[in-house]
């Protein structure tokens, strides 16, 4: 018999321009692109916030843009914000690690104790879910099992989006297409990670909804594992 799936459903939802760049050049905070945000796309984008359990961006992205995940632009509940940092060292003085929504930090077996415990004083939640890298499944299952999450939202970056795809943990994708086009060969795109080997590794989408929302096209995938 096939064992029942605890995993929590998963949607990735980025905003991405013509050449599916994530931002405007390596090391550039997201937010720069995010400006030319239609009005009616951010309210998109906290609207969806508000419908998801958590929310998990990777630790990257937390240096870079200094995310805050909360949900400012519409009337709902902050979710979870969960964040996998292996050794346990994002800086101290991170938006996420603030009060303004529960935190998950999912860390690795070998995170440093002191740094773990630096964390926890933060008043956030550590979370161990892998032996020195991130297991993503079986933080899937933890965080469905302790914390009830049954819809996760995922907002990259191209690091954290590959891992998810990789490990076959992603359901649905949703993009926000920024009209510009930046190029730059090592600019992140949507996803990032190793690249494939042959056209069997692909991962194969099908769009089952495409609007308007403003001025931004939006596109609605499911993934075909
Ligand atoms: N346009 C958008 O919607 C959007 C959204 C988000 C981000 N961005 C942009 O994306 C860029 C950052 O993306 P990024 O790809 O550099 O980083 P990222 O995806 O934000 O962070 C990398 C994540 O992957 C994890 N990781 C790395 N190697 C791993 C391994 N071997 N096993 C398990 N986990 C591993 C890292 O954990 P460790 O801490 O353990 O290394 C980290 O959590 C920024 O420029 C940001 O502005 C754009």
């Amino acid at each position: 018999m096939k064992n029942k799936i605890t995993r929590p459903h998963v949607l990735i939802m980025s905003e991405m321009t013509v050449d599916g760049k994530l931002t405007l050049w390596k090391g550039a905070s997201s937010k720069i692109l995010m400006q030319f945000m239609d009005p009616e796309t951010e309210v998109l984008l906290h609207k969806t916030r508000a419908e998801y359990d958590a929310i998990m961006v990777g630790s990257n992205t937390i240096r870079i843009d200094n995310s805050n995940l909360t949900v400012r632009l519409v009337e709902g509940k902050n979710p979870i914000r969960v964040i996998p940092n292996r050794n346990a060292d994002i800086p101290l003085d991170s938006n996420v690690l603030g009060p303004a929504a529960k935190t998950v930090i999912a860390v690795s077996e070998a995170a440093p104790p002191e740094r773990v415990e630096a964390l926890r004083k933060k008043g956030v939640d550590v979370l161990v879910a892998g032996k020195s890298d991130i297991d993503y499944p079986l933080l899937m299952t933890l965080l469905y099992e302790h914390y009830q999450i049954k819809k996760l939202m995922v907002e990259g970056g191209p690091t954290l989006n590959y891992f998810m795809l990789k490990n076959g943990l992603v359901d649905e994708i949703r993009l926000i297409h920024l009209p510009f086009i930046v190029g730059g060969a090592d600019t992140p795109s949507l996803v990032g990670g190793m690249h494939i080997n042959s056209v069997d590794e692909m991962f194969h989408l099908s769009l089952k909804n495409h609007y308007m929302c403003g001025k931004n096209l939006i596109t609605e995938y499911d993934i075909l594992y």
